[in-house]
């Protein structure tokens, strides 16, 4: 018989911890929505004692997103357990996920801790979120460089306090497959109660093993996946959703076991995160790379025209990796836009679907043919808006093989018109070095990143930025068909986002740790 693996989606928790990754509380919510869409079973929807952004971002998933279980993570402390309750009240399927390390490296050098005060402490604490939720799960941090008797004895206690699902972490990535899957097998023969929870298991890329261990892991019982979109997380990040449930799908014999996720959103929910984090993806990354369904060579291109079978292990279309769908065009209505809009899942408000159609409309006329991904786009960036105090009035720039690169520019700042020229190396730099002077940003450009959205010279071109100030990463957005148009709006997004992370700092711009 084929088990259901559960899949809990950690993005916006683990994930968000990957260099730079920081998304707003607006941005959370749009991923969470796809991650409904994708049909996870469980979102890990932040650290809600972190910080007052994650607090807020717990409670409106919780509130707002209908179909999966929203988990907040709290460390083993009463403050922390308190606080992810507070955040999760009220919703329909409320999770708490509490941690603590079990290895002697850390209790003896980060926590400082004894294996006894440690075990007291995961104990108490998931009886304390019992006394909230009936859903709690226990992650033993750094499970795979601990003791094993000690490890099954935390085990066994947590589950017998109500613990409904442990998680065996591999937090450094240090596991081997074979050896993980000995773990959970040990664990299976060793821990008394453990038909009384569910095993998960959470595993980091640091030896790009990830997907290996979790699917070992799956091979000896466990019956739940933590994994992230794209693979981001901390450090090397952690074990590929996609790459996790096309296995299962793929090898679902092998395995006997699937997932419940509608793999036909996962290009669009890969996109959607890396569209937002400012985090790439890699051209021959497994499933959602550009590369993953491109055949090259004129052997493989002949095989697969006489039989895919022959190279295609599984079919673009199953991922949702669609040929680009020619959606509408300038003589297109509100109606007609509301209703696919609809069709590909979003919901708007009606100042949210005139806003978005007005742009729809300034885009069809620059460009003849509009595709899904332009729809995407243009909602997206409407739904992810935070107050803009930079705002784009007029953009000139004046470039060529034989003149020096020049920018003439117009912004509203804080509603008042302030204009400049400046010059540069190219004309996207004349363009920020004269943002840059009107905006008196002490910011610093970490990375430009420019591509296109669907095929041709008129497609949207849309750009990508990240800019650190005082210690704060921000990534800025833009698309447009004019590339240098694009990049001033990425730009002023960025802006804006530090503009608005300054207005809220201590509140939500410094988080605490996980420890
Ligand atoms: O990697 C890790 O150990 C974690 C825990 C909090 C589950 O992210
Ligand atoms: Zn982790």
């Amino acid at each position: 018989m084929t088990r259901m693996i559960q899949i809990f989606d950690t993005t916006l928790r683990d994930g968000e911890q990957s260099p730079g990754a920081s998304m707003n509380v607006e941005e959370k919510l749009i991923i969470a929505k796809q991650l409904a869409r994708l049909n996870v079973d469980i979102i890990e929807a932040g650290f809600a004692f972190s910080s007052p952004g994650d607090f807020e971002a717990v409670k409106r998933i919780a509130h707002e997103v209908e179909g999966p279980i929203v988990a907040s993570l709290a460390r083993a402390k009463p403050e922390d357990v308190d606080r992810a309750w507070e955040a999760l009240k009220g919703a329909s399927k409320p999770r708490i996920h509490t941690f603590i390390s079990t290895s002697d490296i850390h209790l003896k050098h980060q926590f400082r801790l004894t294996r006894d005060q440690a075990l007291r402490r995961a104990v108490e604490m998931v009886e304390r979120a019992r006394g909230y939720v009936e859903d709690v799960e226990f992650s033993p941090m750094d499970a795979t460089r601990s003791d094993e008797t000690y490890l099954c004895e935390v085990l066994e206690a947590v589950i017998a306090a109500g613990a409904r699902t442990v998680n065996i972490a591999d937090t450094v990535g240090y596991a081997i497959p074979h050896e993980f899957a000995s773990l959970i097998r040990t664990i299976r023969e060793r821990v008394p109660n453990i038909n009384k929870a569910v095993i998960s298991v959470h595993c980091h890329n640091d030896l790009g093993l990830s997907t290996a261990n979790s699917l070992a892991a799956v091979s000896e019982g466990a019956g739940q996946v933590e994994c992230t979109i794209n693979g981001i997380g901390e450090r090397a990040g952690n074990a590929s959703l996609e790459e996790v449930v096309m296995t299962l799908r793929t090898r679902r014999r092998l395995f006997e076991a699937d997932t419940q996720v509608r793999t036909e959103e996962i290009t669009k929910a890969s996109r959607l995160v890396s569209k937002i984090t400012g985090m790439m993806v890699q051209p021959n990354k497994s499933v959602v790379g550009a590369n993953a369904f491109a055949h090259e060579s004129g052997i493989h291109q002949d095989g697969l025209l006489k039989e895919k079978m022959t190279y295609e292990i599984m079919t673009p279309a199953s991922v949702g990796l669609v040929q680009s769908n020619l959606v509408l065009g300038k003589h297109s209505g509100r109606h007609a836009f509301k209703n696919r809009l609809e069709e590909i899942g979003y919901r708007l408000t009606e100042e949210e679907l005139n806003a978005a159609f007005e742009r729809m409309k300034h885009l069809a006329d620059q460009k003849k043919e509009i595709f899904e991904e332009d729809i995407e786009t243009i909602v997206n960036e409407e739904l992810s808006k935070i107050p803009e105090v930079y705002l784009l009035r007029k953009i000139h720039v004046e470039s060529g093989s034989d003149v020096i690169p020049t920018a003439t520019v117009e912004l509203s700042v804080h509603g008042q018109s302030i204009q400049n020229v400046g010059k540069g190396d190219g004309p996207v730099d004349a363009a920020y070095k004269t943002i840059a002077a009107i905006a008196q940003t002490k910011s610093r450009l970490l990375s430009y990143v420019v591509a296109a959205i669907t095929g041709g010279t008129d497609a949207l071109g849309e750009v990508t930025v990240r800019l650190e100030e005082d210690g704060k990463n921000v990534t800025g957005y833009g698309a447009d068909t004019d590339i240098i148009v694009a990049s001033a709006k990425a730009y002023l997004n960025a802006l804006n986002k530090l503009a608005y992370w300054k207005t809220k700092r201590g509140q939500d711009g410094s988080k605490v740790g996980l420890i």
